[in-house]
């Protein structure tokens, strides 16, 4: 078991937005929604958020029975952070009698809300790093190790943590950086941080001076590293933000790759929420799919596409252009053309919509030609009514369907068609005047001005 603490109490002041920075979507998801979700990897005893101002909003969004909530009012440092939700630890019930009501001996793991790509499978080895006993640190060589906190070795050993606002010359020359994610024995940080002083460059309760205090108790203090430097970049500005939703949509591009996806181009898809893909599955440029959409074995989509929670049957084609809202779920060999949209309606196997067309609310049968133009005029202006559409109809183009109404097997609708009463099966239905041609008439001419 483990204590989680994500923080989540910095202002954002850099993204100059009125949404707290743990809101902000990267792939159409909050960033403290993708902390939680890594965390949620580990079974852990209690994952409690430290929010700061405008906190209530970030609650709101989030409330759920595992969560704990901590506030941070003002802000005076990571370690002043980390020790407002220690309280939230102590309801955790012990393992044995003797313990209980005491501070919690699980390890906690700190995370933070603003670091949203850090992977589950490097917290699983600053974890094992961390054992029952020990102070882990997931550290990072860098380049350029500017602005970080240098991590001090002696012989070898982890002495301390040292900001770089008080660093000296030497120590600023230190490439390995303090990622600010660990693993700390839950009774020792419960021992540590109500010691912890102020008197630094910038006034604030450093959690990294635990590591000094851990290495003068005698406890080990261990390093474990993340695979790729993205994992623990945090988000101040929005061009942070833009750069992680980049790095975030290459890693799914990829996965999509492994698994067998044909990508006209890697970097021009976006999957905000999760793609499921059958076999043989190929997809053009700038398509963007949201919530959950599920794709079977042989569909193509083509170019410029937004598909959202829906569901398209093997060996469909969709677009170029085409917007799939949702509830639209295809069925096999449907294609749905450009500037068509769906919306909440079944589309059975093998049915058409071409070009220009509205299907919303809709249950569409078999083997149905849409023809362009088409709309279900699904909203009275109070309610949304449904459009029945049966097997083997073919509907003319420039027809409108004045929901509810249902046509019959077979029918043939004429183009141009506006159709307010069901029609049945078989026949042609055609609700346009007839056609005449007036013989002799004169096309008005312009008048001369006197
Ligand atoms: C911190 C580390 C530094 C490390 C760096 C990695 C400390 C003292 N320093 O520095 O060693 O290299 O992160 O990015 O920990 N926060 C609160 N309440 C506070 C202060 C911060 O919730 O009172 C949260 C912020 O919202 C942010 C995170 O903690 O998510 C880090 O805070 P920040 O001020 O960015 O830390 P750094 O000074 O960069
Ligand atoms: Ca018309």
């Amino acid at each position: 078991m483990l204590n989680v603490v994500i923080l989540a109490a910095g202002q954002g002041k850099r993204m100059r937005s009125d949404l707290p920075k743990v809101l902000h979507p990267l792939a159409g998801k909050p960033l403290l929604a993708h902390v939680l979700d890594t965390a949620r990897e580990f079974p852990a005893a209690k994952i409690c958020v430290v929010v700061g101002r405008g906190g209530e909003q970030v609650r709101a969004a989030f409330a759920a029975p595992d969560l704990a909530w901590a506030t941070q009012v003002p802000q005076l440092g990571t370690g002043h952070a980390v020790l407002q939700a220690l309280p939230q630890f102590d309801a955790v019930p012990m393992h044995d009698a003797e313990t209980a009501g005491a501070v919690p001996r699980a390890p906690t793991l700190i995370l933070y809300g603003d670091v949203p790509l850090i992977r589950a499978a490097t917290l699983r080895r600053l974890i094992e790093a961390a054992g029952e006993g020990k102070l882990a640190l997931l550290t990072a060589q860098l380049d350029n190790p500017h602005g970080y906190g240098r991590i001090v070795r002696v012989d070898g050993k982890v002495t301390r943590i040292v900001e770089e606002k008080d660093a000296d010359d030497a120590e600023r020359l230190i490439h390995e950086i303090n990622t600010g994610i660990l693993v700390a024995p839950g009774a020792a940080l419960a021992r540590w941080l109500p010691q912890l002083g102020n008197r630094n460059a910038q006034g604030e309760y450093y959690l990294t001076d635990i590591v000094a205090l851990a290495v003068a108790e005698g406890m080990p203090v261990v390093t474990a590293h993340p695979d790729a430097p993205w994992e623990t970049e945090g988000i101040n500005s929005k061009a942070q933000l833009a750069a992680l939703e980049r790095i975030h949509q290459r890693n799914s591009a990829e996965a999509l790759m492994s698994a067998g996806v044909t990508l006209a181009d890697p970097a021009r898809i976006d999957v905000r929420g999760e793609l499921i893909c059958g076999r043989d599955v190929s997809i053009d440029v700038n398509c963007v799919f949201e919530g959950r959409v599920v794709l079977g074995d042989g569909v193509r989509i083509n170019a410029n596409c937004v598909i959202q929670d829906a569901v398209v049957g093997a060996g469909s084609i969709i677009g170029p252009f085409a917007r799939l809202r949702p509830g639209a779920v295809l069925a096999e060999d449907v294609h749905v053309g450009n500037f068509v949209e769906v919306k909440n309606s079944t589309i059975a196997a093998h049915s058409k919509a071409n070009h220009l067309a509205y299907i919303g609310d809709a249950t569409v049968g078999s083997r149905v030609n849409v023809g362009a133009g088409t709309i279900t005029c699904n909203y009275d202006g109070a309610n949304k009514h449904r459009t029945v559409i049966e097997d083997d109809v073919f509907i003319g183009s420039d027809t409108q369907l004045v929901a509810p109404v249902t046509v019959g097997r077979g029918a043939t609708l004429g183009a141009g068609t506006t159709l307010t009463r069901d029609a049945p099966p078989d026949q042609l239905t055609v609700s346009r005047p007839k056609q005449i041609s007036i013989a002799g008439w004169k096309r008005p001419v312009k008048q001369k001005k006197a």
